[in-house]
């Protein structure tokens, strides 16, 4: 007998080239079988349901104790439907292991290098999984009661749950799972709740009585969404699982993590568990959003979200199917039903809450590095890209501006100057920005260190077992962690903050180190033995265990503990800076933190953290980009030209041309790394960097948000694995060059009129990919038809652009009409919507009328003009232009371009320009 050993030094394993093909398109008989049946039963359920009666027997029981299955049934298991019995990454699982546990053992041809996941042990059809004893209308929907009569393999397994099914609205669905007898850890995050139940859901739910399980429908395209009896449920103290069929392979999401946008169902398993570790594919990463979309056959899409922080993984097989598997909490599942891509998110979002509005000038381009060494360096830097006209909104200091890597400090010999550098950016339009990690030193003379002794004093700290606070090691030596789901900690970061900024009058804050990221695994004692550093399952995170590089999971937090509140460290923290910037400035926070959790974009933006000098790290920031869009965090970028490794002019040139389009540009680089900021470039290289930063400046439009090219063109099943193209906002597609030593780049262009951003040259694309000339100090830009982009005349900030006149940009469609929309207001202050301390402006073309129509108006809007209106694509050459009714000069050039300009009309107030 072979067997075949999970090693949990190098988990978890990447599919490879090796691995064996999957037809994934194709549908098995078994998933057929499977619909059958699914009908039979839906049928059922509707009839029961209709005469009220709430049980119905599908099926026996087997017996009471797990058996084994016979071998025909086992290998009439269709291969993409095997359901893993045996995750542990460390046991050898042998014939004799596997049939402990009533599953299915068949050994497999190993893949040369051992690289695939494809379980060798799996749940036979009749693995017994709970039965639905009983289901009663609520208010809201349903809730009903599970019983499992035979125990599963894990510990305490949990003989009765509750279902509680909830159709908030008609798309969205809330469907929990948890112990009915016992309260359990749930993610303390308010979440809207409905009131009254949806009336027309687009959706229908099923449900199977035995063995339990859900059956979920799109009511339009009769569509099966999930189906959960593919594999028994299984919810024990801290091993919880779930799987279902998925109606199609186009499956995004699941952070964080480097991989491609489109992510393989080939067998993957995604380990979601917060850690400081350089992105590396199929490693869990700083941060976690248990949160998936999925575009189905047709062009709708919908989004399934868990909400539980526990250490988890979700298997991705090619039935297509997906299994989530959690080590606590309860099974909280949010079903977002679009119908379209931009729909589901945005309903996601309505539970989790909207992303804040950032500064303007967070916006802008940033600058930092790890190892300026003094503040005369960093302020060096600034006026050599002042010196150059190279944009720049701010300017950041790494841990060297610290004296001996403690918070709420600066070195005194070698950043003396950092108050007056501050003050001179502030003189100049520009910010501040330094890091702030949470670790905070212990190990100073009493009384030497007030953010210790008086945390200390105030109990904020994260406590071991014994209750003593737990002791790590990161930069300034040993260290204690703030807990931040204790209100008293927030108090004290805040007061913190204040003392510092009487000092150092910083405007945003960068949170690093926060998983929180531990030198040590756990503490500088190491962890007790027990149920929390020792769970039953540990999911394959690296190092193999749950406090490898992090505190320990039984420490004690306020809240629980740190076992169910790892992942929401970086969340919590975040919360506690944003609120203490807004009491410290009065205004917009600025917050860039390096872990996440679902809601943080409420907060904080995020950067891709430790990405290196090299062209594949500059494409594996595109699919970063556009997750964290999904997840609500759309201020977010990667560190531009790299962090670690030498960087060359060629790529760092490439890369700030991307990077001027990530919503949060900021070049950042390592300690020991060559300089690599624009000023530091030869002058072609510099223009270059400077052209296109003033580009990315020009433009103002209101969601400066990367999508994804399938979330415009649903319907074109081409556009659903791009992942080195980009739209930003509706209709700006950006095309970088993503490899050395070329000058041009292919890109595709879904069906319709696209007009190059700079020349207004159209091209009428029946959806395909065209190879563009792009040279060295060129990225590619193209303009959807239909929209009207505002830009600005760009500055050295954006404060300074933001007063600079207007040039209106309608790129005409086929049938000759645009429209476009500019909110705007004065890019710092806090709730101006909720306010109305904004303007609004519409602007529409038809029948050769451009026309802006102001909606809303506040004094902001009154001290701009729009200069100039450029009009893509108008066919016939006009022999006169009124603006207002009055005649105006323009141009008009062979490609269809017609320019309007010294028109200096108020923002304010509406215009009309018609040409004929
Ligand atoms: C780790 C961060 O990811 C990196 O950006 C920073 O430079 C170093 N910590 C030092 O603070």
């Amino acid at each position: 007998m072979k067997s075949y050993q999970k090693l949990a030094t190098d988990l978890p394993q990447p599919p490879d080239a090796y691995a064996e093909e999957e037809s994934i398109a194709r549908k098995p008989p078994y998933h057929r079988q499977l619909s059958t049946w699914w009908l039979c039963v839906g049928l059922l359920m509707v009839a029961v349901l209709l005469s009220g009666v709430t049980l119905w027997m599908l099926k026996q029981v087997p017996g009471d104790q797990l058996g084994q299955t016979p071998p025909e049934k086992c290998s009439a298991v269709p291969e993409p439907f095997r359901f893993d019995c045996y995750p542990e990454w460390s046991v050898v699982v042998t014939k004799e292991l596997c049939e402990s546990r009533g599953c299915c053992f068949i050994e497999r041809v190993q893949p040369r290098g051992n690289r695939s996941t494809k379980p060798w042990c799996f749940y036979p059809p009749d693995f017994p999984s709970y039965t639905l004893e009983s289901l009663n209308q609520t208010e809201l929907g349903m809730v009903g009661l599970l019983r499992r009569k035979v125990k599963a393999y894990y510990p305490r397994d949990i003989e009765r749950l509750q279902l509680s099914v909830e159709f908030e609205t008609d798309t969205r669905l809330h469907i929990k799972i948890t112990d009915s007898t016992s309260p359990r850890y749930e993610v303390p995050l308010e979440v809207p709740r409905a009131t009254k139940r949806a009336e027309n859901p687009i959706y229908s739910l099923e449900f199977s009585k035995e063995p339990f399980g859900l059956l979920l429908r799109r009511r339009a395209s009769g569509a099966v969404l999930l189906n959960t009896t593919v594999a028994p449920l299984i919810f024990a103290d801290q091993f919880l699982q779930i799987s279902t069929v998925l109606p199609s392979i186009f499956l995004y999401g699941l952070g964080e993590h480097r991989s491609h946008f489109l992510h393989s169902l080939d067998w993957s398993t995604l380990t979601l568990w917060a850690r400081d570790v350089p992105p590396m594919q199929f490693y869990n990463l700083y941060g976690v959003h248990p949160f998936y979309l999925l575009m189905e056959e047709g062009g709708a899409a919908h989004g399934v979200f868990l909400l539980n922080s526990n250490a988890m993984e979700v298997v991705l097989q090619p039935a297509p199917a997906l299994t989530w598997r959690t080590i606590g909490g309860v099974l909280d599942f949010y079903i977002f039903l679009g119908p379209d891509p931009n729909m589901v998110i945005q309903q996601y979002h309505q539970v989790i809450g909207f992303p804040a509005m950032p500064p303007l000038w967070g916006l802008g381009f940033h600058l930092c590095r790890w190892g300026y060494g003094t503040s005369n360096e960093t302020w060096q830097t600034v006026k050599a890209m002042r010196n150059y006209q190279i944009p720049q909104d701010a300017q950041w200091n790494d841990i060297d501006y610290m004296e001996g890597y403690r918070d709420f400090t600066y070195e005194p010999e070698k950043f003396d100057t950092l108050p007056q550098l501050v003050e001179d950016l502030h003189k100049h339009g520009q910010h501040y920005v330094m890091i702030t990690d949470p670790a905070i030193s212990s190990s100073n003379p009493p009384g030497s260190y007030w953010p210790y002794d008086e945390g200390l004093r105030r109990g904020i700290f994260i406590n071991t077992t014994e209750g003593q606070t737990l002791i790590g090691q990161v930069w300034p030596g040993l260290t204690a962690f703030p807990d931040f789901s204790n209100p008293d900690t927030s108090q004290w970061w805040l007061e913190n903050l204040n003392r510092f900024h009487a000092l150092v009058p910083f405007d945003g804050l960068w949170i690093d180190m926060n998983e929180p990221s531990n030198f040590k695994d756990g503490s500088v004692h190491g962890c007790p033995w027990g149920e929390f550093d020792n769970p039953p399952y540990v999911p394959a995170v690296l190092g193999g265990s749950l406090s490898s590089k992090t505190t320990c999971a039984s420490a004690k937090q306020r809240v629980s503990v740190h076992y169910n509140l790892h992942n929401l460290y970086g969340l919590m923290e975040a919360k506690a800076t944003a609120s203490a910037l807004i009491q410290i400035r009065g205004k917009r926070p600025f917050v860039i933190s390096r872990s996440t959790f679902p809601s943080q974009g409420r907060y904080s933006g995020h950067w891709l953290g430790d990405n290196r000098s090299k062209w594949s790290d500059m494409y594996w920031s595109i699919p970063g980009v556009l997750n964290f869009n999904l997840f609500g965090i759309p201020l977010v970028g990667a560190d531009i030209c790299g962090f670690s490794g030498t960087t060359t002019e060629e790529l760092c040139t490439r890369w700030t041309q991307l990077g001027a389009f990530y919503p949060f540009a900021r070049n950042h680089n390592y300690l020991n790394d060559k300089a690599q900021d624009p000023a530091a470039f030869s002058s072609v290289v510099r223009t270059a960097m400077k052209e296109v930063l003033l580009t990315h400046r020009a433009h103002l439009q209101g969601h400066t948000v990367a999508r994804p090219l399938f979330f415009e063109f649903p319907q074109d099943e081409i556009t659903y694995s791009i992942d080195k193209q980009f739209l930003w906002g509706r209709s700006l597609l950006v095309t970088p060059v993503l490899e050395p030593g070329v000058d041009s780049v292919t890109g595709y262009f879904p069906r319709g009129v696209w007009y190059d951003y700079y020349t207004g040259t159209s091209v009428n694309s029946s959806g395909e990919s065209l190879k563009m000339a792009a040279p060295l100090d060129h990225i590619n830009l193209h303009v959807r038809e239909g929209a009207i982009l505002p830009t600005q005349k760009p500055g050295s900030t954006s404060w300074v652009s933001s007063r600079n006149p207007l040039r209106l940009i309608a790129a005409l469609s086929q049938n000759a009409s645009a429209w476009g929309d500019l909110f705007w207001d004065d890019g710092e202050s806090l709730e101006t919507f909720e306010k109305g301390a904004y303007s609004y402006l519409v602007f529409n073309v038809t029948q050769n009328v451009f026309t802006s129509t102001v909606l809303h108006a506040n004094v902001e809007a009154t001290y701009i003009t729009v200069d100039t209106l450029t009009v893509y694509g108008v066919r016939d050459e006009p022999s006169r232009v009124t603006v207002n009714g009055k005649e105006n000069p323009f141009s008009y050039l062979d490609n269809q371009v017609l320019t309007v300009s010294h028109l200096n009309l108020k923002l304010s107030q509406g215009f009309s320009i018609r040409w004929q």
